[in-house]
């Protein structure tokens, strides 16, 4: 048998016992990633080339000169969040929060529909990658709205970015959301996003640069549709933010997010 047959022929072989191989009970995920047929429809992939800063141990000084008012950057190794991260899991959350009600709301800038509903049903029954037949239909999504007196156990673990903007005060945002879903183009002030599983792309203009895009839209609709038949020079800043990574956005920069994976993100805005 000629080497690149019998190579093929071992990938496939490979391929077949993948799925049997056992997957261990936390493979980095925190359980969040179910790997059915379902998955791959939704898969949407990583920008091609990320445009934002990555930054490892940035002081805070380098912070203030060179980002805080004036451009994104992707913060590394800022905190140690792995407890927290610990807590975040699929298992940890359904067993602390489950009975919790969550308030959902939709992914829309200006249509906001809000559901109140217990955190195990969203987990099992609403959190599964965006269907892509329904493009224009809401997905509802739990990010925000969090009940601070019942999350407080958890939030108690999570250490913020330790730089603060003079004249500020920090509030966090919790979310859970399913691959494909994301929040259309908003602007306000500033803030850090950090992602604690799965992965989060996002795209960004600056205040004076006003996105092309229609507000009762999903992100992966405006991807689909309007991304493609810009122009080099109107396309967004974008990059794809991964596990125990931190973006910060300045002030009024215009954002959209979308969850390439199931993920889980906390944010804290500065207001
Ligand atoms: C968006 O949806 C809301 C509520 O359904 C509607 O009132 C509004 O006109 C829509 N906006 C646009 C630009 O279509
Ligand atoms: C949107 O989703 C809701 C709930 O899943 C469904 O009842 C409705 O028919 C959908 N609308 C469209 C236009 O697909
Ligand atoms: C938050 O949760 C507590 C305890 O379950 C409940 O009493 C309170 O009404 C909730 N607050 C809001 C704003 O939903």
């Amino acid at each position: 048998m000629a080497s690149g047959a019998r190579l093929q022929l071992l990938l496939a072989l490979w391929m077949l016992a993948a799925p049997a191989r056992p997957v261990a009970a936390d493979a980095g995920d925190g359980g969040w990633q179910r790997r059915g047929p379902g998955a791959a429809a939704a898969a949407v992939a990583e920008e091609e080339r990320c445009a934002v800063e990555r930054r490892a141990d940035l002081s805070y000084s380098e912070f203030v000169q060179h980002y805080a008012f004036s451009r994104p950057v992707i913060l590394q190794r800022l905190t140690d969040n792995s407890r927290f991260r610990a807590l975040c899991s699929r298992e940890k959350l359904l067993a602390s929060f489950g009975d919790s009600v969550v308030r959902l709301s939709t992914a829309n800038t200006y249509s906001y529909r809000k559901v109140d509903l217990p955190f195990q049903e969203y987990v099992e029954h609403l959190l599964h990658p965006q269907d892509p037949t329904s493009l224009g239909n809401d997905t509802l999504y739990f990010f925000g709205d969090n009940n601070f007196s019942e999350w407080a156990s958890l939030f108690q673990h999570y250490s913020p970015p330790p730089f603060s903007l003079l004249g500020t005060t920090a509030a966090y945002s919790f979310g859970v959301a399913g691959a494909g879903s994301g929040v259309p183009f908003h602007w306000h002030g500033p803030g850090f996003s950090e992602v604690v599983y799965g992965r989060k792309r996002w795209f960004l203009y600056p205040p004076e640069k006003t996105p092309e895009f229609h507000p009762n839209k999903t992100t992966l609709a405006w991807l689909q549709d309007v991304y493609p038949a810009l122009a080099p020079s109107e396309r967004p800043l974008e990059c794809t933010v991964q596990a125990g990574e931190v973006l910060y956005f300045p002030d009024r920069w215009w954002h959209a997010t979308l969850n390439l994976d199931t993920s889980v993100f906390i944010s804290t805005f500065l207001s």
